[in-house]
This record gives structure tokens, sequence and C-alpha cells, in this order.
């Protein structure tokens, strides 16, 4: 997997690392602004980079914890970051490989600029997780913050990302229509888009008001 290999070469991850953290400081200020993150209490930023996102969000409202979850090579470097905002004391930083779990407690789980270097089947089976995460409270939320492209045969600028990110990374980005189809295979169901700039939608999602996660055998 990509992110693994860059791990391996340190020069490599510090800038690739660093251009996360730069371009992130443009769509983060607009996310958090215009995101409706006051009715959370615990907002975790999963593939959060260095937290130049959950930062932002969180020093803007200062009720809000936030949890930041990333590969090991990547966390390393966030103190610095969250401290510089002001806000280490309300980041709890986690490293982790998200395939083997996501950490528990978030009301919101956020993902910015994470799905689109992965493949349908691997979000399939992490919406899932964060379904059990969160269960049925109908109050949490999953928020995917990527372009979203249009139906084929309009333009968008994002095309080019869609190609670059199925040759380097396998995975491709999505149209509305394909996220609610991924969301209902994890018993999710799509609630709004809110565009924050140009080139990036928010996606929100929450747990089906119909049919919810799949049925557990009863306990004897
Ligand atoms: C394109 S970068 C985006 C970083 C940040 N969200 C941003 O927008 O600046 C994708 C991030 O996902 C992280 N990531 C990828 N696969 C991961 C995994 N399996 N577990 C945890 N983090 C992962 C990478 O380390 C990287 O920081």
């Amino acid at each position: 997997m990509m992110y693994e290999v860059i791990a391996d070469y340190p020069e490599l991850s510090q800038s690739f690392n660093r251009a996360m953290t730069q371009t992130a400081r443009m769509s983060a200020k607009s996310i958090a602004d215009f995101g409706d993150f006051a009715r959370f209490t615990t907002v975790a930023d999963i593939g959060g980079g260095r937290g130049q996102l959950i930062g932002e969000i969180v020093r803007r409202h200062p009720h809000l914890r936030g949890i930041l979850f990333d590969l090991p090579h990547v966390t390393k470097d966030a103190p610095e970051l969250l401290a510089s905002l002001g806000v280490a004391d309300r980041v709890t930083v986690m490293s982790g490989n998200f395939w083997d779990g996501l950490p528990a407690g978030a009301d919101a789980y956020l993902f910015h600029r994470v799905f689109g270097s992965v493949d349908d089947h691997q979000v399939a089976e992490t919406l899932k997780q964060i379904h059990a995460e969160i269960g049925d409270q109908p109050h949490a939320r999953l928020l995917i913050a990527e372009p979203i492209l249009p139906p084929p045969n309009r333009f968008h600028p994002s095309r080019l990302a869609d190609i670059d990110m199925m040759i380097n990374f396998g995975g491709r980005l999505r149209t509305e229509a394909d996220w609610k189809e991924l969301l209902a295979t994890a018993g999710l169901e799509f609630v709004s888009t809110l565009e924050t700039d140009p080139m990036m939608t928010m996606l929100e999602a929450r747990p089906a008001t119909t049919g919810g996660l799949p049925a557990q055998p009863a306990v004897p």
C-alpha cells in the first residue's frame, strides 16, 4: 500500500506530509468556518495528517475535543503543529492503521482527502467500522471531505485528480450517487453535501433511520 511504502523513505515522507499540511491549510479554514461542528462533542479526524484541519476546527469551537489519528510516521510531528494552533490540550493524538480499527468515543468521524486513495471494497469495510463505532446514535455523523465528481460527461477540475488517484493508489474520486451506494452497504445514509470551496465538498452521513446495523443473533 502506497502510504506504508512512503513511510519507508523518510525524506519522501517528510516532503509528502509537509505538502499535505500546506495544502490542508487552504481547505481547513473554509471547512472549519462553514461546517456545523458546534453540535458535536468529539470530532475524530482519521488520516488527519499532522493535525492542520482538526486543529482549525477545535480552535474555532472551544467546547470541542478532537482526536487526530494517522500512521505513526505522520503523527510524530503533530504535537508541535497542534501546540502552534494553541489546541494541544484538546486534541488527543493517536497513531495506528485504520485497517486495524478506529479510535472509539467520537460523535463525528471526519475523513479529509483520505478515501480518494482507497478502493471501493476497502471504503465499504471502513464505513462498516465507522457504523460499528457510532452505533445508531441519531446525532452522530460521518463527514467525508473531498471533491465530489459530477455525473459522467460533465467537466470538473478534479477529474484529473480522479485519474491520479487511480494510477498512483488504486483508488478513485466518487459521485454523490457512488457515495449513496457505498453508504447503504454499511447501514449509513446520505444527509447532505456542503461545498466549502470550489474544490472541496463535505458530505455528511448518519446511521440509516431504516434498517440500521445488520441484525445480530439474539443473546439467549
Ligand atoms: C492525502 S493525505 C491527507 C492528510 C490530511 N487528511 C489532509 O487532508 O491534509 C492521506 C492521509 O491518510 C493517512 N493514511 C493513509 N492510510 C492510512 C491508514 N491505513 N491508517 C491511518 N492513516 C492512513 C496518510 O498517512 C495521510 O496522512
